[in-house]
């Protein structure tokens, strides 16, 4: 349903919370503003309603969460009844069977499903703590600290994920209690490429660049000198950056990094925890680059709606991990929930419906091509894979103007349209729609988009 606003935005009653959570809550935490935020109320599909009755249309399923579409039927029921037989366990200690059923199913849609033997979980309840789980793995694994990250990668907010974050600001503000194990490499950006070309983001979703893609080379070279002159355990990698702004590589940036890590004996670690579960039109991106990685992180659209993430790797490098003798040396209370284990295994499901990747692939080209179509000139690049899209605004030089995309966010709001910033200057438009998103809604976005940008609403 397209969006049906009543009040002005925010409304009096999102105004009045805002105001009481300042008193009360980190002020790092949540953005206040003249202007934001709205309260969430409740949420159906591809509609939020705020606290004063506003209907709004969600570009962003809450972080690319709700894959499935907010409060999503199916996952009620899971979660519902779950929670009238057992809420909680002892994930470590004496679990739930759903627990079981989970770790079974993750690794029969990973690594069975690719041929590569068993796949084993540690499951989390966020996803930089999978990330982490990856990282100590690296560690038991090879003995070696060391770790190759990309600039413009997040994976999170923990310290561990802080080490591997390619977008400083984040770590800064915490260097004193950070050690210095791991090495920032260039992510290939064709739009804006790290080596200096220019010919690379002319061409479609930038997979094909135009410059034989010699950002590859210079990468090789990067990582092969790191490797040399510091113990490496493993690549960690998004196969698209998400918040790092829907950066698409090019095609055979993936398999450079495989080919890297059989080489050298290091494990290439695969961050999937935004790009995963259909997000990019195939259950998991690296379906469709045809590489698989030794660890896959996983989130998000995992449960499309509670806090459950998790850690798969191939048996044989989980098994560095020695064996329980009664204290797990990585564990939380919540590990494995038996609300997130059911939530899971119910949008495990509905991601293995057969037409659900085809229609993420449909409407992503749809709304890339919408956008496209617009013409805008403060649209430098529009870019993505399936439902994850991402258009760069620019100013008529070319740099990025991340004010031009608040004023955007900003004014969608008012027309009842959600919609985020991301990418490493703020200054990307980041679409990332449940996929119950129609063309309709998809239009009414864009040409809000249009008049904001050509008839002025946004200078
Ligand atoms: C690729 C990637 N990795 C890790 C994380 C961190 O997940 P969480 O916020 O659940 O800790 C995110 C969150 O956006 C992400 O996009």
């Amino acid at each position: 349903m397209l969006p049906e606003i009543r009040t002005p935005i925010p409304g009096p009653r999102s105004r009045e919370l805002a105001s009481s959570l300042s008193k009360y809550e980190n002020r790092n935490v949540t953005y206040f503003a003249a202007d934001f935020p709205i309260f969430w109320d409740r949420a159906s599909g591809i509609n939020v309603w705020d606290v004063d009755g506003n209907r709004f249309v969600d570009f962003t399923a809450g972080f690319a969460v709700a894959a499935h579409g907010h409060t999503h039927q199916a996952i009620q029921d899971a979660i519902a009844n779950q929670s009238a037989r057992l809420m909680h366990a002892m994930g470590d200690v004496h679990p739930a069977e759903n627990k079981l059923r989970l770790c079974q199913r993750l690794s029969e849609i990973t690594f069975e499903r690719w041929g590569l033997g068993v796949g084993k979980t540690t499951l989390c309840n966020s996803g930089f703590e999978a990330v982490e789980v990856a990282l100590k793995t690296s560690l038991l694994h090879s003995g070696k600290a060391g770790v190759i990250y990309f600039s413009g990668g997040y994976h999170g907010l923990g310290y561990g994920a802080l080490e591997v974050i390619g977008i400083p600001w984040f770590r800064e503000p915490f260097l004193l209690q950070l050690r210095d194990f791991a090495t920032a490499i260039p992510y290939p950006n064709c739009f804006r490429c790290p080596f200096g070309r220019t010919e690379g983001y002319r061409l479609e979703g930038s997979r094909f660049p135009n410059c034989a893609s010699s950002c590859l080379a210079a990468i090789e070279d990067q990582i092969a000198q790191t490797i040399r002159t510091r113990p490496i355990g493993c690549i960690l990698v998004e196969p698209c950056q998400g918040r790092g702004g829907e950066v698409v590589p090019p095609i055979d940036f993936h398999r450079m990094l495989r080919q890297i890590c059989d080489t050298y004996k290091i494990l290439l670690v695969w961050d999937e925890i935004y790009t995963g579960f259909n997000r990019t039109g195939t259950l998991f991106a690296c379906d469709q680059f045809g590489v698989y990685p030794d660890i896959i992180c996983l989130g998000k659209g995992l449960t499309a709606g509670f806090p459950l993430a998790a850690c798969v790797g191939r048996a044989e490098i989980m098994d560095a991990w020695p064996l329980s003798a009664g204290e797990a040396l990585h564990t939380t209370t919540f590990l494995g929930n038996p609300m997130g284990c059911a939530a899971a295994l119910a949008s495990i499901d509905l991601h293995l419906e057969k037409a659900l990747g085809t229609r993420v692939q449909t409407l992503g080209r749809q709304f890339r091509d919408r956008l496209k179509e617009l013409a805008l000139p403060a649209i430098g690049h529009v870019r993505g894979l399936g439902l994850l899209v991402g258009a760069e605004i620019i100013r008529p030089d070319g740099s990025p103007d991340p004010a031009k995309a608040l004023q955007i966010v900003l004014c969608a709001l008012k027309d009842g349209l959600l919609f985020l910033t991301g990418g490493t200057n703020g200054n990307v438009l980041s679409f990332t729609p449940p996929f119950c998103i129609e063309t309709e809604e998809i239009d009414y976005a864009c040409k809000k988009i249009y008049q904001y940008l050509r008839l002025g609403s946004v200078s």
